[in-house]
């Protein structure tokens, strides 16, 4: 016997415009299904780019809320605008000439310093990452926790976009990592055995064999690749 399953609709504000989708979808496919195509704000569709950032409030609540528009599902009353940019200043700098100094991150972000630990910038990022306390870490020079505490950042900017004080927190933590990851991390020995093979051409013929194959058989070999257990 066959069921006749029917998809129940949910009413669902699209930039202020009212749409009918289907329940079940997330927020990146209810709107893609009311007819917007991403041409911006959609990276991987899984939760790993950061490129699409969404502000959204519930039916009946007056709180405004943030998520990623492809891990976030769409529900009945729900008023969204989806950010395709967060137009936040970043600072600019060399990490060549950078130094591990505790007052590195401060110096080219002086505005950490205007903090009012409001709490504001971990309560609007989708990955619960306590990014009031990265930015107190660079505040205090403590660069290898704020990159620890920072390492799962997306680069969003839903955080900047909610601060009161302006503080571009997604930078400052992109800062940490890379300054941690250059002067405090200790070099990492296969990897620089791994690029002298490269330079050396250990490769070249490889990849001269792979870039003359064609679409079907690159994925042909890609599919039967061994795989690490
Ligand atoms: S599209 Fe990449 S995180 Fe949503």
């Amino acid at each position: 016997m066959t069921e006749d399953i029917k998809t129940r609709m949910i009413k669902v504000y699209i930039m202020g415009r009212e749409y009918e989708v289907p329940e079940g979808l997330t927020i990146m496919k209810a709107m893609e299904y009311a007819g917007y195509r991403f041409i911006r704000g959609a990276g991987c569709r899984a939760g790993f780019c950061g490129a699409c950032g969404t502000i959204f409030r519930k039916k009946d609540e007056y709180k405004f809320r943030t998520a990623l528009a492809c891990q976030t599902p769409a529900e009945d009353g729900m008023y969204l605008t989806e950010l395709p940019f967060v137009p936040a200043n970043k600072a600019e700098y060399e990490l060549e000439e950078l130094t591990s100094e505790p007052s590195i991150i401060v110096s080219l972000y002086p505005e950490i310093a205007r903090c009012v630990s409001c709490n504001t910038c971990t309560k609007a990022c989708p990955q619960d990452l306590q990014v009031m306390d990265y930015i107190q870490a660079s505040l205090r020079g403590d660069i290898n926790q704020a990159a620890e505490l920072s390492f799962d950042c997306l680069q969003c900017g839903l955080c900047a976009a909610r601060c009161p004080a302006d503080i571009v927190h997604y930078h400052v933590g992109q800062l940490a990592r890379r300054v941690y990851g250059k002067y405090v991390l200790p070099r990492s020995q296969h990897l620089k055995e791994r690029n002298d093979e490269i330079k050396a051409g250990a490769f070249d013929q490889e990849m001269e064999k792979l870039t003359a194959m064609g679409l079907e058989q690159l994925k042909k070999l890609y599919t039967e690749r061994d795989i690490e257990k």
